[in-house]
């Protein structure tokens, strides 16, 4: 962390001549538990990560926005002006790159939504850097975002709450990337906090923290990231949601939040085989969701049944076999590292993220940590896949100045 800083500092000032008024920082997320139920207006259990994007922000007295960042040897540069006049289409063709992210959060706080009036607020120097790893599903990008959306909300004196940063950083996402995705992973990296995770009610958008009793317990997520890079703003992301969609006009629904678990048989009758068996992963999941909050809290459950992280571990693996199965936005290198895992002592283990690739966690007690990093490793190896990237992540606070 020190050292990302120090990169910040030391780059900024390579690039701009001074050093930097300020730095800001967000983290990464790993989600829990609650997966392509964002945008459906459901419920998700993400938490931040203890591995962030480090923005340094200097103030100038024009106009324009001059933005590096050590993902790339360039310097990008547009006036606020340019900015504010382009439209969504615009926005989506001339934003481009690993600036998009950035330069996306600046444009989408001008929209009227966001009370957003860039006419008068001062040009900006922006130096980045981050140690959130790229395309394995810990949310790089929604960290870059929700650096860049505190910052600039603090620099411009905006006054915006962070469930509204939140959805600046997602509308860039949306817009200026390209990618449909939902409001999970902006939310987690702003709304985050130590040792707990992020109970998000996706129509409501409101927050509540849950503890997540780890340390208590003696046991760790181990982020496993199989290698296998993916991008949401293609293909089969889309595509889910666009089934959820219409499995949902089919119900007569506004979203399937407003089906239950109660209500399956009746999609199943309704639905096509592939839309219900998506409709079914999205209803399931929610239901997950709640129940590991309960477990996680020791509530709702009778008198004397297990609680707390060690008892969720079945949830995390249904979650599994549903994205695998129903929702099929699994890999093979993600259902290897999740059946190695358990099969070696893991707790409970899933795919994180939006699929396609990226990484799975495992729940592991600690004295099994070693035993379960060895036995995927070794199991990769005899698959001929690529060695994973396996490590500890602890549940962090969520974006701040500094
Ligand atoms: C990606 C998206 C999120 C969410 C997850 C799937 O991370 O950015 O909004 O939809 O996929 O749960």
């Amino acid at each position: 962390m020190t050292d990302i800083r120090d990169d910040v500092t030391i780059g900024f000032t390579a690039v701009f001549g001074h050093e930097p008024d300020g730095l800001w920082s967000a983290p990464g997320r790993v989600n829990l538990i609650g997966e392509h139920t964002d945008y459906n207006l459901g419920f998700v259990l993400p938490f931040a990560i203890d591995r962030r994007t480090v923005v340094g922000v200097g103030l100038r007295d024009d106009r324009m926005l001059r933005v590096a960042s050590t993902f790339a040897d360039e310097l990008v540069e547009i006036s606020l002006d340019a900015l504010a006049a382009l439209t969504p289409e615009d926005a989506g063709r001339e934003l481009s790159g690993w600036s998009a992210y950035v330069l996306g959060v600046a444009w989408a706080l001008g929209l009227d939504e966001f009370g957003g009036d860039l006419a008068a607020v001062p040009g900006l120097e922006l130096f980045i850097d981050s140690d959130v790893p790229v395309g394995a599903g810990l949310s790089s990008s929604a960290a870059i975002e929700s650096a860049v959306a505190l910052a600039l909300n603090d620099v411009w004196q905006l006054g915006l709450e962070r469930p509204a940063l939140a959805r600046v950083g997602q509308r860039a996402e949306n817009v200026a990337v390209g990618a449909p995705t939902g409001i999970m992973d902006q939310s987690a990296s702003l709304l985050g906090v130590r040792d707990h995770a992020v109970f998000l009610d996706c129509r409501s958008l409101e927050g509540q923290v849950v503890p997540l009793g780890l340390d208590e317990a003696g046991i760790v997520v181990l982020v496993i990231d199989t290698g296998v890079k993916h991008s949401h703003a293609t293909g089969g992301y889309g595509e889910r949601r666009a089934a959820c969609e219409r499995g949902a006009a089919a119900m007569g629904v506004e979203s399937l939040r407003d089906v239950s678990v109660a209500d399956l048989p009746r999609a199943r009758e309704l639905l096509d085989d592939v839309t219900y068996r998506r409709v079914a992963h999205v209803v399931t999941e929610n239901q997950r969701v709640l129940d590991t909050v309960d477990t996680l809290r020791g509530v709702g459950s009778d008198e004397g049944s297990p609680s707390g992280p060690l008892a969720i571990g079945e949830l995390l693996d249904a979650s599994h076999r549903s994205m695998r199965d129903d929702f099929e936005i699994s890999v093979p290198e993600l259902d290897l590292a999740v059946e190695v895992a358990v099969e070696a002592g893991a707790i409970g283990a899933r795919m994180t993220g939006g699929g396609f690739g990226g990484a799975a966690i495992a729940l592991v007690k600690l004295d099994d940590l070693s035993r379960v990093q060895v036995a995927v490793d070794n199991a990769f190896s005899e698959h001929g896949f690529s060695a994973p990237d396996t490590f500890v992540v602890r549940a962090s606070d969520g974006a701040a100045r500094n």
